[in-house]
Order: structure tokens, then sequence, then C-alpha cells
């Protein structure tokens, strides 16, 4: 497949043509934004490991029956994705109750909610990605009953996975961004999940420590914003350092008795 012309540059990837009309090239950028963009920076090497976490997360998604956009990595940066036509919500499932939600309503920071929180925000940057309700969502026609239905189920599931998947690796799956497109197949338009899942877009904090390894590093300015994105790949088994190589130890064989044929 042959990369094309550039079709759309957003704050952290870019998105790029190829030859063939139903797939995209997903570019990882280094740049790091918050607030909106009025908080920018350059995180060398963010984008690389960005583009291994949500590979390895879309690929484990896609084997428990969550469809998405990837198809495959190509390089260091860049994935091929089947291109999709983007619902323009941001769904945020929330189980720990942190960032913009304790501000709105004053819950204390950390509590533990009951039951995930599902919220949607109408992508939209120049109005600050305000939250809506589902009635906004079917008002102004950004997606249908069904779509949000299945979207809805998805969300749970993908919950599901990832608190379990990043548990085995001690770490809490806080809360969590996700986006979905449409994807034509055929003559009919499938929802299936897009964008990335990284800690650009997930808060993750260390089960022991709750040390946090996200995003909110950079928001908060709380230094080693990389050393924490590399904490959860090489977590992930998918950053592989010499560190992380340990010597195995192999049991002393047990003295077999050898039965001699008569
Ligand atoms: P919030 O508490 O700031 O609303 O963020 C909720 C989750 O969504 C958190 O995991 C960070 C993620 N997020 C994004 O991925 N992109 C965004 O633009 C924002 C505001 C949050
Ligand atoms: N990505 C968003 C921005 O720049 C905000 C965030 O992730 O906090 O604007």
């Amino acid at each position: 497949m042959k990369k094309g012309k550039k079709l759309y540059e957003g704050k952290a990837k870019i998105i790029y043509a190829t030859n063939e009309k139903n797939f995209v090239i997903q570019h990882f950028k280094d740049d790091a934004t918050a607030f909106n963009n009025k908080k920018r920076a350059k995180i060398d090497g963010k984008g690389i490991l960005n583009n291994r976490i949500s590979e390895h997360i879309l690929k484990n998604l896609g084997q428990v029956g969550i469809k998405n956009h990837l198809v495959k990595r190509i390089n260091m940066r860049e994935q091929l994705i089947k291109s999709v036509e983007i619902v323009p919500i941001e769904f945020i499932v929330r189980n720990i109750a942190t960032g913009s939600l304790t501000n709105r309503l004053g819950i204390e920071d950390g509590t533990v909610l009951e039951n995930p929180l599902i919220e949607y925000c109408y992508k939209n940057d120049e109005l600050g990605d305000p939250l809506v309700s589902k009635e906004h969502i079917f008002t102004f026609n950004w997606a249908t009953k069904k779509e949000i239905e299945k979207i809805d189920k998805y969300l749970h599931r993908i919950n599901d996975f990832m608190i379990g998947m990043f548990r085995g690796i001690g770490i809490k799956l806080v809360d969590f961004k996700v986006e979905f497109g449409r994807h034509k197949s055929g003559n009919k338009n499938e929802i299936i999940l897009a964008d990335e899942i990284s800690p650009d877009t997930c808060r993750l904090w260390d089960i022991n420590s709750e040390k946090k390894l996200d995003k909110d590093r950079f928001r908060k300015n709380l230094g080693n914003v990389m050393q924490a994105y590399q904490d959860v790949a090489r977590r992930l088994g998918i950053l592989h350092e010499e560190s992380n190589i340990r010597t195995v130890k192999f049991p002393k064989p047990k003295a077999v008795k050898i039965k001699k044929n008569k």
C-alpha cells in the first residue's frame, strides 16, 4: 500500500491517504497538548510509544470481539487503519472520580464509583468539547439510537477488558476516552472503535503508590512524562530494554532412573 497526501492533521496525529480508498495511515506525533491546546510541548519519543501501546491494546480488543480500525502497525510511528467517518463524540468511561468530573461536580478526587460512568462530549475544539446528553446526540443527529446502543455496550466491554489487562500489570484504570467511526464495508456502515488508546487518552495509576502513569504528568507538570509512558509499555511487555531482561534460573534436573531393557 502506498502513502498518499495528508488528509488531516490533529493535535497528536496525522492521517494520510493511501492508494486504497478504505484505508488510511495514522501517524503518531510527539506533540502533547492540554487544556484545549493552550498548553503545548514536544515530548521526544511519545509518538513511538503511543503507536506501540495503541497497537497492543487494539489488537487485544480485536481478539475479544471489539471491532476496531487497526489493520497493522507499519513502522515506528505509523499504522495502517480502516478509514472511518468519525462520530463527533468523545466517549469517556470513568471508574474513579478525578479530573473534570471532580471539578464539575465537587466529587472528592479518588472516589471509587460503584458502576462505571459513561460521559459524552461533543467533539468541537472551538467549544472546548462540551459535555452533552444522549438527547443532544439524537437531536442533532450526531449518532443514531442504534449506534449509541452499540457503542455503550462496546464501552462496557472495553472497560472490563482494560481493567483486567491493566490490573494484571499493577495499574488501576481510572478513566479513559475513546472515539468511534463509521466504516463502509460493502454497502453498509459499521461502527468500529477508532483513534487511539494510550496514556494520552487514559488515566493510569500504579496500584500501590497511585503514581500517575499518563498524560496528567504533562497536564499537571509532574515531570518524567516519558518515563511513565515507558513504564506502561514495559509492563505491557512491548518495550524490551536491558533492564527488563532477567536471568532465568532453571531448576536442577532431577535424577531420573532409567530402566534398562532386559
Ligand atoms: P477529563 O477528566 O479531563 O474529562 O478526562 C477524562 C478522560 O479523557 C481522561 O482519561 C483523559 C481523557 N481525555 C482525552 O483523551 N482527551 C481530552 O481532550 C480530554 C479533555 C480528556
Ligand atoms: N488533548 C486535549 C487538548 O489539547 C486536552 C487533554 O488531553 O487534556 O486540548
